[in-house]
């Protein structure tokens, strides 16, 4: 199975963005987590589709976009064409959600499908077929620096029993929100594939927290 840091791009410093990513991507990380943010979905705008061009030009990383947009079906052409890998979108922010991963899948991108926390797991029944990764929100979607809510480590656990037993076990779980190197291997004893960390990664020396947490992840790999 496949383990890895994927840093949020919302907790970089935009000034000297490009030499953060390529730090990053000289230091072994191989994910880059791209927050698209609407202030509808969520409260909080982010960035859109001319950002992820820019450094798509500058960076052999596999981008994870996570949609955090209202019917974001509108958007997943626009982010395909900009050069997204993976194209997360959240069940509840999608009236046709089954459609949606059609979309994503079609242009050629891995799909994913987010559940804020209080989202039942149920929202996965129907589409495991359609779905590459499913997305566990361990914070409440907007902001970066909030704390991981403890009551998500059952829920990941309580996942990957749910798509082994529906014999989907190459279904990736990322968990994204307060994920640091306090937690971060209790999450992945759960069950987590892909950790998604913003301010542990963004905040002071980069490739130090990076270093410190792809440790923990390799012990899984
Ligand atoms: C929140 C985003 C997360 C966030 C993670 O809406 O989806 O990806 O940026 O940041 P930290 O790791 O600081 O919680
Ligand atoms: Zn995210």
């Amino acid at each position: 199975m496949m383990y890895e840091i994927a840093p949020s791009m919302l907790s970089a410093d935009f000034t000297i963005l490009g030499e953060q990513l390529g730090i990053l991507e000289n230091n072994g990380c191989r994910w880059l987590h791209i927050d698209v943010i609407d202030g509808s979905f969520a409260p909080s705008i982010s960035f859109g589709m001319p950002v992820v061009k820019s450094i798509r030009k500058k960076s052999g990383m596999f981008f994870d976009v996570h949609m955090m947009v209202q019917d974001p079906g509108r958007y997943v052409e626009e982010f395909a064409a900009c050069g997204a890998d993976l194209i997360t979108v959240h069940a509840e922010a999608c009236i046709h959600l089954d459609r949606v991963l059609q979309q994503i899948k079609a242009l050629g991108c891995k799909t994913g499908l987010a559940l804020n926390p209080a989202t039942p797991l149920s929202a996965v029944d129907y589409v495991l077929d359609k779905t590459d990764m499913v997305l566990i929100m361990s914070v409440n979607p907007g902001f970066g620096g909030q704390s991981y809510l403890p009551a998500m480590t059952e829920k990941i656990r309580t996942l990957r029993q749910k798509l082994d037993a529906a014999g989907h076990p190459e279904i990736l779980i990322e968990v994204d929100g307060g994920v640091k190197t306090g937690n971060a291997e209790e999450i992945l004893n759960a069950g987590a594939n892909i950790l998604v960390a913003g301010s542990a990664v963004f905040g002071g020396d980069l490739a130090a927290n990076f270093k410190s947490l792809d440790e923990i992840a390799a012990k899984f790999r």
